[in-house]
């Protein structure tokens, strides 16, 4: 068997990424890639494997599942193209292997401080695609704050609904949020939102339906989601196209 065909037998052989595992691969094309709190390391496989990136840093900060890591590069016989490095963040990773990075699977709050940390440190990744398990929007609020565009955005249902975004280091305003309600942009994605995206609309329609029934108890919290839903739903109605 020639290298190609090995290649290509690894490549149909290999397990199906899940789809939200999918969704972000599908945003990563990088030379380098950094993959933190990568557990399985199956993004970074099959990234490795379908050609996407030439070679890839696999960052966890827990023994247990960096050895899960290792074992599954092993398995692929990835071995010289990956590396496995036991730590916090993206504090691992040299200033060159800061081009591409992905933090999947985690909590939003968990990954901003990740962010945050870095930023702190000096390491502020050029790309980043970012597949939090909730609360979206405190990221999207992140990359305004923090001179990322959000470049493109994906949502994926599976256990929930998954938000995927990607974020590229760039100079003055996002243009994303050009047209769109900015609030409810925020909270849902410009993107997503644009394109009307069928997961969001059912989203948004199961949230008015939860929220309407509470409107005259009128706690504020209910009040501002509320407010994000109508004014999501009604720039859909209204929208051209
Ligand atoms: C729920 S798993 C997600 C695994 C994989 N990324 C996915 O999307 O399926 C989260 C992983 O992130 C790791 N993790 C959490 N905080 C981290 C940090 N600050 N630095 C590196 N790894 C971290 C955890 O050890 C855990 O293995």
């Amino acid at each position: 068997m020639t290298p190609d065909e090995r290649a290509s037998a690894d490549r149909a052989t290999a397990p199906a990424l899940e789809p939200r595992l999918l969704a972000a691969a599908e945003l990563i094309s990088a030379e380098l890639h950094a993959d933190i709190g990568s557990d399985h390391a199956a993004l970074p496989i099959w990234l490795l494997r379908q050609g996407r990136a030439e070679r890839a840093v696999i960052v966890e900060k827990t023994p247990g599942p960096l050895e899960v890591a290792r074992q599954a590069v092993a398995r692929s016989k990835l071995r010289d193209r990956a590396e496995l490095r036991l730590g916090d963040g993206l504090e691992p990773l040299l200033a060159p292997e800061l081009q591409s990075v992905s933090l999947t699977g985690m909590g939003a709050r968990t990954i901003l401080s990740i962010l945050e940390r870095g930023r702190a440190a000096g390491q502020r990744p050029a790309a980043l695609v970012v597949q939090p398990n909730d609360g979206a929007g405190l990221l999207r609020q992140w990359a305004i704050e923090h001179g990322y565009w959000l470049t493109a955005e994906r949502l994926v249902s599976g256990f929930w609904r998954y938000p995927v975004l990607r974020l590229e280091r760039h100079p003055g305003p996002d243009p994303a949020y050009l047209g769109v309600p900015q609030a409810a942009a925020l909270r849902y994605g410009p993107h997503l939102l644009r394109g009307a995206h069928p997961l969001l609309i059912q989203e948004l329609q199961a949230q008015r339906l939860r929220l309407e029934p509470l409107e005259r108890h009128a706690r504020p919290q209910v009040l501002e989601d509320l407010g994000l839903v109508r004014s999501a739903l009604d720039w859909l109605g209204r929208r051209p196209g």
